[in-house]
């Protein structure tokens, strides 16, 4: 594990660009993509890189890292949306490019079974960028999650759902969203995960120890390896190495 730690939000996003673009001007042509608040100033970065001195975007495909179970296709805070919107536009990828689990299926179940093949089929991803949560999940592997799980629909803790109201105005955050496991996401070629806030200092304490921990997915991390951190030095701000 690769650990950085950085003075702010603005230079986690430089970093994490930074990584991203090396993967990509070396030819990736996955790129696993995660949401929220944290990877606004990631993809602003990346766009900004991107319009300087264009990368050849003509064969990448974005594959999601989770999706909302429950909102309309259009729903601007549908993951999907929000990727076309801050990532994928800017990089000049088409929505047909923007690949995610099917959540408005019919059979769920069979929906993630189709997912984890589509995603054998592109060979995982070459990059898998990943949130951290206050709670310690990545993806929405929340605590207790194991380590052998595949992409699944899962129920959000109350404590996630809370946390994702703030994105949503005038209805209440769904309460399901389908989400890589987490030996799906081990299995992508190199982990990036990036976490910035005083809200995410416990959640960085943990996972810092290095030693895996059920009740912190994060952890599981520490299993990969081509595996990166890139930390403010908020969230980092118990951590003495
Ligand atoms: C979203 C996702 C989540 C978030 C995490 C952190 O696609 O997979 O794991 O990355 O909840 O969210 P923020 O960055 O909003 O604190």
């Amino acid at each position: 594990m690769r650990i950085a730690v950085v003075a702010s939000p603005t230079e986690v996003g430089s970093l994490a660009a930074q990584v991203v673009e090396r993967v990509l001007r070396a030819g990736a042509s996955v790129l696993g993509v995660a949401t929220g608040s944290t990877f606004v100033p990631v993809y602003e970065q990346l766009a900004r890189v991107h319009e300087r001195d264009p990368f050849d975007t003509s064969r990448l495909h974005f594959v999601l890292l989770d999706e909302y179970v429950g909102l309309p296709a259009t729903h601007p805070n549908r993951y999907g949306n929000e990727i076309v919107r801050l990532i994928a536009d800017p990089l000049g990828v088409p929505p047909d490019r923007v690949l995610a689990p099917d959540v408005d299926a019919s059979n769920l179940e069979s929906a993630c079974r189709s997912y984890e093949t589509l995603l054998r089929e592109l060979g995982g991803a070459d990059l898998q960028l990943l949130g951290l949560g206050r709670n310690g999940h990545i993806g929405f592997n929340e605590p207790g999650s194991s380590p052998t799980s595949r992409t699944r629909l899962v129920h959000l803790t109350p404590s996630t759902i809370d946390a994702n109201r703030r994105f949503f105005e005038c209805i209440e955050p769904p309460s399901a969203v389908i989400t890589q496991g987490i030996a799906t996401i081990l299995e992508s070629k190199q982990v990036l995960l990036v976490a910035t806030g005083h809200g995410k200092r416990e959640a960085v304490r943990r996972f810092l120890t290095g030693s895996l921990d059920l009740d912190l997915p994060a952890t599981a991390l520490w299993l990969h390896p081509n595996a990166t951190a890139v930390l403010d030095r908020e969230s980092a701000r118990d951590h003495d190495g």
